[in-house]
């Protein structure tokens, strides 16, 4: 039998890619809400300097293993039980997918698919991150979950980032039905946010960066695609949310932000916010990432299913995500 706790009660949970950005701050939010953690990252993006303060700080409540997820979980891992999981690793950012579609692919279904076997092995709860890249290069905005999705062509690679995470949420939403396993998907728009790295095609990161160096602040394409951005502060307090919630089993939901921006707007936000010179220029998207490149002319969820189900409505305004990143890329030196 499956047992679903209470988002109150204290739990034993194990967070995959918990090193990464989005990971390392769900995993503070479980902490602070008294649930012990454990997190399995095999480092490829993620940064153990991101759970460093939090290891020292709770040594007797979060514990990190650096490992291939798949591997563990039929490893020294094949024994754990928990209370619930929530399942964040994953090859993640446009510039990674392109380089590297074949580890992309195959990162994304195994280790989804690896997961999956254990919590239904096990009944546990699991939550499980996806994209809104899923919806492709869908022209219907917003994005409702029910929404048709539109891919390219086999030939682009930048697809098969999508179809990786649409795999999963198959996965997912058949184990649930054959297994009445809880299992939530939800699909994040993009999540921005302190320890956010510029590395894998990042974009505010990227600006933030290059803004406070003086270097140019390079725009992809004419600019003028929008995007929805969501403070990662916003975002992690749902997920525990939404594993407890019954209505949300078995069942994707977006997340995100629905205010809409130009990246051109972006990049002058960023600029302003940060009073910098830098310049904005513009690269063509073939320079940027590879001949072919297709991308989204706009891209803004539908969240009308997850406030039928929870309150949710972000608060921490870009102009704050900017200076917050902009705060800790001094500390780090990331400006250089
Ligand atoms: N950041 C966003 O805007 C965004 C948008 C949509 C979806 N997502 C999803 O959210 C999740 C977290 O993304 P993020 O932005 O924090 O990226 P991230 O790269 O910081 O985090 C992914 C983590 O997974 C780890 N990982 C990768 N492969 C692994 C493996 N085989 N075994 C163990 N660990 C592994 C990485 O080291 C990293 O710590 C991902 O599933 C991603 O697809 C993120």
């Amino acid at each position: 039998m499956v047992l679903t706790m209470t988002a109150s009660e204290s739990q034993h949970v194990l967070v995959t890619g918990g090193s990464g950005f989005i990971g390392s701050h769900l995993v503070d939010h479980l902490l602070q809400l008294g649930h012990r953690v454990d997190v399995v990252d095999d480092l490829s993006t993620g940064r153990l300097s991101n759970l460093e303060p939090l290891l020292s700080k709770h040594s007797d409540r979060l514990s990190f293993v650096h490992s291939d997820l798949s591997a563990w979980l039929v490893g020294a891992g094949s024994g754990s039980r928990f209370d619930a999981i929530y399942h964040l690793a994953a090859a993640v950012g446009v510039k990674l997918v392109v380089d590297d579609p074949i580890s992309t692919i195959e990162t994304n279904i195994m280790q989804t698919s690896a997961v999956l076997g254990h919590v239904t092995a096990h009944g546990i709860p699991l939550f499980i991150a996806s994209t809104s890249e899923v919806y492709g290069k869908s022209d219907s905005i917003p994005f409702h979950e029910e929404s048709d999705i539109t891919f390219g062509p086999t030939s682009r690679s930048r697809w098969s980032y999508a179809c990786s995470k649409a795999i999963d949420e198959y996965l997912g939403l058949a184990h649930a039905k054959r297994h009445g396993t809880p299992i939530v998907i939800a699909r994040f728009f993009n999540t921005v946010g302190p320890r956010q790295v510029g590395t894998y095609g990042m974009v505010l990161p990227s600006f933030v960066h290059a803004a406070l160096s003086g270097r140019p602040l390079q725009v992809y394409g004419d600019g003028e695609q929008s995007r929805c951005f969501c403070d990662v502060r916003d975002i992690v307090p749902v997920l525990p949310k939404m594993l407890a919630n019954v209505e949300c089993h078995g069942r994707v939901f977006n997340l995100g932000n629905d205010h809409s921006i130009t990246i051109n707007e972006l990049a002058r936000l960023v600029r302003d916010t940060l009073g910098s010179t830098s310049d904005i220029e513009k690269i063509p998207y073939d320079e940027a990432y590879a001949p072919g490149f297709e991308d989204l002319v706009a891209r803004a969820p539908d969240l009308g299913r997850i406030r039928e189900v929870l309150e949710f409505a972000p608060s921490v305004s870009l102009v704050q995500t900017i200076r917050d990143l902009a705060a800790i890329a001094d500390l780090e030196g990331g400006a250089s």
